[in-house]
């Protein structure tokens, strides 16, 4: 059995104080919750605070990037190691937004992930198409591509240490969600493509999450799904109520 995730991606928002009133809020709303991962990715200024207060809670941390060097001239950057220090247990890697604005690439986003293996942390591997290739009909060749460049030298025992995140680039933040049926036909072709890498085990015990304007009233169709093992958050969980609706879905 594969155990649901529902993180948020909070992306630039909310201050140290902010993110403090939010943890308080929804610690007291999903204390009791113990069959399903809880993760909360603040911006790196929040993750120490964060940590203080979700210690010892079902409520887990996560950074939004990582460098991958261990230390050194890299002005800006955060390495893997700092991360856990402040508590994360896991990293976004190669989100839709670090590809178009900051202009990562498969090859960074590999060198990342084997950087947080390397330190024990979870990476949540972002692809998704854009509304381009899904109109060419390259959904697949393209998240295909994104899976397979992304884990290269992954070796199938470290895949542990990876949650896949479907996120169509058309449905982000747009209030376009696909619907339950589009995301379970590219989360199938995920676990077909992990099947490919690695052996069935590994394919079968990948959790594979959908990201793109998930919101409480629609969180219960996808996670219906057999593919959909949870969910990737961002609009709809910068407010605590709303995330805990999502955290508690059916
Ligand atoms: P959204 O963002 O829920 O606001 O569409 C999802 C994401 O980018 O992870």
């Amino acid at each position: 059995m594969r155990r649901p995730i529902i993180a948020g991606n909070w992306k630039m928002n909310k201050t140290v104080e902010e993110a403090l009133l939010f943890f308080n809020e929804l610690k007291d709303l999903v204390g009791g919750v113990d069959d399903r991962e809880i993760i909360v990715a603040p911006p790196f200024i929040s993750l120490f605070s964060a940590f203080n207060v979700t210690k010892n809670s079902n409520i887990h941390l996560a950074a939004q990037n990582i460098y991958w060097e261990k230390k050194g001239a890299f002005t800006g950057e955060i390495a893997p190691a700092m991360i856990k220090d402040v508590g994360c247990g896991y990293v976004i890697i190669g989100h839709s937004e670090r590809r178009q604005f900051f202009f990562e690439n498969d090859e960074m986003v590999n060198k990342k992930i084997k950087s947080a293996l390397e330190e024990g942390i979870t990476s949540i591997l972002c692809v998704g198409e854009s509304l381009a290739d899904r109109e060419k009909k390259l959904t697949l060749s393209v998240v295909g591509t994104q899976i397979s460049s992304g884990l290269k030298e992954v070796l199938a025992e470290d895949m542990e240490g990876i949650v896949v995140a479907y996120e169509p680039i058309w449905a982000i933040g747009t209030g376009m969600t696909a619907s339950a049926e589009q995301a379970e036909e590219v989360h199938l072709h995920i676990r077909e493509t992990l099947n490919q890498l690695y052996k069935k085990e590994v394919a079968d015990s990948v959790r594979i999450l959908y990201g793109g304007s998930v919101k409480p009233d629609n969180i219960n169709e996808l996670m219906a799904k057999p593919n959909i093992d949870g969910a990737l958050v961002g609009g709809a969980g910068l407010d605590a109520k709303s995330f805990a609706k999502i955290v508690l879905f059916k």
